[in-house]
Formats: structure tokens, sequence, C-alpha cells
């Protein structure tokens, strides 16, 4: 049974928050704590449905995870200490892109067979971006037209590569890093334009030898070193905490303080586009955790505008935006001034086809939309009109239209609501303290 979810426009958000742990650090710290030796502890796990995938995948390879509150114990047991997980029980990611491409490495470098496969989405992801360096490596992939889930990865003693990914994906280069752990030799990976660079960090944090050449994005890791365990504080995340802020800055007489939030320069080009349009969101108490910038966040209603020829945003920003843009298309419909996005085909092979999935939502609402096979065009000032809209099981969709159902007049129903615990488990508990009762309706008719 899919949740449906109604919204009644026409509030504010006014209060303090904190949003879940960050997705991707949570991923990241899962997995090098799994092949570290010994016992890791991790504070502010992300509640993410597709992180607690990636801790079923870890305990199935034979990895004691202890949860007890607020920290996770994962207790290591080095390079070599993976047991394969029972066939024919799959490794199964359910809706994870980062659990299966990021795990895929660590995989590669097993000296046994893995089967990993996931949901109807994963299922149609390419996966030949990560097929082609670890084939390279020297493990054997198996996969649906080479390319789709399930995969069947047989490891393999890995030989080191020097690899420049074609695109500038951070799941990509941290599935060559993580093969590249087990490598006899240094490994490097460079990719176009610098994607989030969480797992660069953390593997020092991890003590492993790495290296990272800014200037041509290349990085290098030394292979069979140790690891050790760390003991972890994971950030808010910024990316869950953007539907927030789009919904402080858009509605009137909204005031928002968002506490311990990640503020990484490779996720923060949301708010520096906000903050060029003239957005008023103060940035507090910033310190660096385990290497990465961490802070608060308190937001306040902006009149938001572009210059007088608009705002385009492409090239080596859009990575570092990616998973901001359905939200930035529907803050785009209230500005004044035009905002394009190009360069952002990538949008294309997500959880869904993005461009296609806000494109077809904000016209269901009345909003005029260009949209090109790489970015779209949205004219802002414009009117929103209540909808039923379907969140094609994309999270990021289902959590975009809820804020767009804020901004219009009348009932807006969002069909699928529930796949918003993807990233976000919280995120309708949490609208509904800052906006009041009677802002989200849970759809009584729910249809499957
Ligand atoms: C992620 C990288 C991005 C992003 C995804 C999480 C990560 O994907 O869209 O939500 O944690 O490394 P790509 O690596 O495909 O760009």
């Amino acid at each position: 049974m899919s949740r449906n979810i109604r919204i009644r426009g026409n509030s504010k958000v006014i209060g303090t928050v904190q949003v879940p742990g960050d997705k991707s650090i949570s991923h990241r710290v899962a997995m090098l704590a799994s092949i570290a030796e010994g016992c890791s502890t991790i504070q502010g796990f992300a509640s993410s449905a597709d992180c607690h995938a990636t801790l079923d995948c870890i305990k199935k390879l034979g990895i004691a995870v202890v949860e007890n509150n607020q920290t996770i114990e994962i207790h290591g047991r080095g390079l070599r200490g993976y047991q394969p997980a029972k066939l024919p029980v799959e490794l199964f990611v359910g809706n994870s892109g980062s659990t299966i491409r990021m795990l895929s490495g660590i995989l590669a470098g097993q000296n046994f067979q893995s089967i990993v496969d996931g949901d109807a989405s994963i299922r149609r992801r390419p996966m030949k971006r990560i097929i082609e360096p670890l084939t390279l490596m020297g493990a054997t992939i198996t996969a649906t037209e080479g390319n789709f889930a399930p995969l069947t990865i047989h490891g393999n003693r890995l030989r080191p590569i020097d690899y420049h990914t074609p695109v500038a994906s951070a799941q990509v280069k941290t599935c060559v890093l993580f093969a590249g752990i087990f490598a006899d030799g240094e490994t490097t990976v460079s990719e176009p334009e610098l994607s989030r660079n969480h797992s660069e960090l953390m593997l020092k944090e991890f003590g492993a030898k790495i290296e990272t050449l800014r200037a041509t994005n290349k990085i290098s890791i030394q292979g069979q070193v140790e690891l050790h365990p760390v003991a972890y504080q994971v950030p808010g995340d910024v990316s869950s905490a953007a539907f927030l802020i789009a919904a402080a800055l858009l509605l009137p007489d909204s005031q928002l303080l968002i506490k311990n939030i990640n503020l990484n320069p490779t996720r923060t080009a949301f708010l520096n586009v906000l903050e060029n349009l003239g957005a008023t969101i103060i940035r507090e108490n910033i310190t660096l955790r385990h290497m990465e910038p961490v802070g608060d966040l308190r937001i306040f209603f902006s009149e938001l505008k572009t210059e007088k020829e608009g705002m385009v945003l492409s090239g080596d920003i859009i990575p570092n935006l990616i998973d901001e843009i359905p939200i930035l298309a529907v803050i785009a419909t209230q500005i004044a001034g035009r905002l394009k996005i190009r360069d952002a085909r990538e949008l294309r092979i997500k959880e869904s086809d993005r461009l296609k999935t806000v494109t077809e939502g904000l016209r269901a609402m009345g909003v005029e939309v260009d949209e090109f096979e790489d970015g779209l065009a949205i004219s802002g000032k414009q009117t929103l009109k209540a909808a039923k809209i379907h969140s094609e099981g994309d999270h990021r969709i289902a959590m975009a239209f809820t804020i767009a159902g804020l901004l219009a007049s009348g009932e807006t129903e969002i069909i699928g609501a529930d796949c918003a615990a993807v990233s976000f488990p919280e995120f309708y508990e949490l609208l509904t303290e800052l906006c009041g009762e009677g802002t989200i309706i849970e759809n009584p008719r729910n249809e499957k």
C-alpha cells in the first residue's frame, strides 16, 4: 500500500529543527567501518531507508552491527573479514544507487562471488560506469545487457589502475577508491568536474594513504593498507534540509533554524545559488568535524530575484547541486527572473528521470517550463495551482512537490509520498511541526 499525502497551501514555517544524518556520509562510514580492523562507533547515522540497506548488506557479509539509541557500532573485521552472503539470499540494496555502486568496489576485492540487486528503479540505472573500471582492475562482473542489476561480482586480487571517469559521479569515484583499497599498488582516479569529496576526506580519517591533486581532480590511494576504526559523528544532511530551506524562503513570515548541518563546499552550491538570488541564509557556529565543515543555518523569508538577463547554472557547479535541482526548479517558479539549468543530463538517470518528472509535475500545477535534453528553464512569479502529483517512487520528487503544494492555493495530493523515507523518513512529521496541524493531511482513501 502506498501512502498518499494531501497538502493545504498558504502556511509558513517557524521553528528550530535537526534533519537526519547525512546520507552520503552514512553510507561511506558504514562501508569503511565494515572493513576496518575493530569496532567503530557512529553517532547521528542517517535514518534513511537507503542507509539501512547498506547496513543490511554489510550484516549479510558477516559484519556485526549493533544499534542502540543514537549510536551504531560496526565491528569491522579488516580487509579480508567479509564472509560470502548466503546465496540465494542476495545483497539487496532497495532503491539505493550509492549502496550498489560503492559496495561493488569492496566486493570486487573479495575472494568470493556476490550477487547484488535492488528494486525496479535500481534495475533501470546504469552500472556500466562501475563495471568498466572494476573489470580493468581484474574483477569479473556480469549484468543484464552488461549494464543493469542484478550484478554478479566475482571478486579477485585487484591490480591498480589510473582511471578517468567520463562523468563527474561521486559514486563512481568512490567505487574505484574503495576497490583501490584492495589493489596491489597505487590506484588513481580523476573526474571531469569535482563531485562531492566525502570519500577522500573519510578515507584519511580511517588511516588510508590517499592524496588529492585539486588542480587535476586526481586522487590516488595506496592499496593493501589496513584501516583503523573510528568514532564518527554524522552531521545533518544539507540535501534533506534543502526542502525545508525552500519552504522558509518562499512562505511569507517564515523563520527557520536548522542545527548541525554538513556544509562541505562540494554540497552547498544550492545555498550559494540562493544567496546569489538574494536569500537571507545565515551560517552560524561553523566548525570542522572529521575534516567536514558543520554548522547551523538560519533562514528567513526572502524576495528572490535574478539579474535582468536571468541566471544560468551549467558546467562544474552542476555536480555540487545535483540532488537539489528538483527543489530548485520549484523555487524558480517563485523568483523574479528566469532560471536556466544546463549540463544536467545525469538527472535523467536518477531514481526517476528527474527532468521529466519535474517538468510534468510543474506543468500539472500550471507552470510553464522549457525542458531540454540536459536541463530546464523556468520563468518566475508563476501561480501554482493545486494538483495530483505522482512521485514516481522518487523521494526527492515527493518532497519537492510537497513544498510546491505549500505554495499553491487549494489541496495538492502526492501519490506515493511514502518514498520520502528513502532519504528523509521524518519529513512529513517535521513539516507538520513547522507548519502547524492541518497543513499535511494523510489521504484516508490511500490508493495503491
Ligand atoms: C551520491 C552521489 C550523487 C548523488 C547521490 C549520492 C553519493 O550521485 O546524486 O544522491 O553519495 O556519492 P552520482 O555519484 O551518481 O553523481
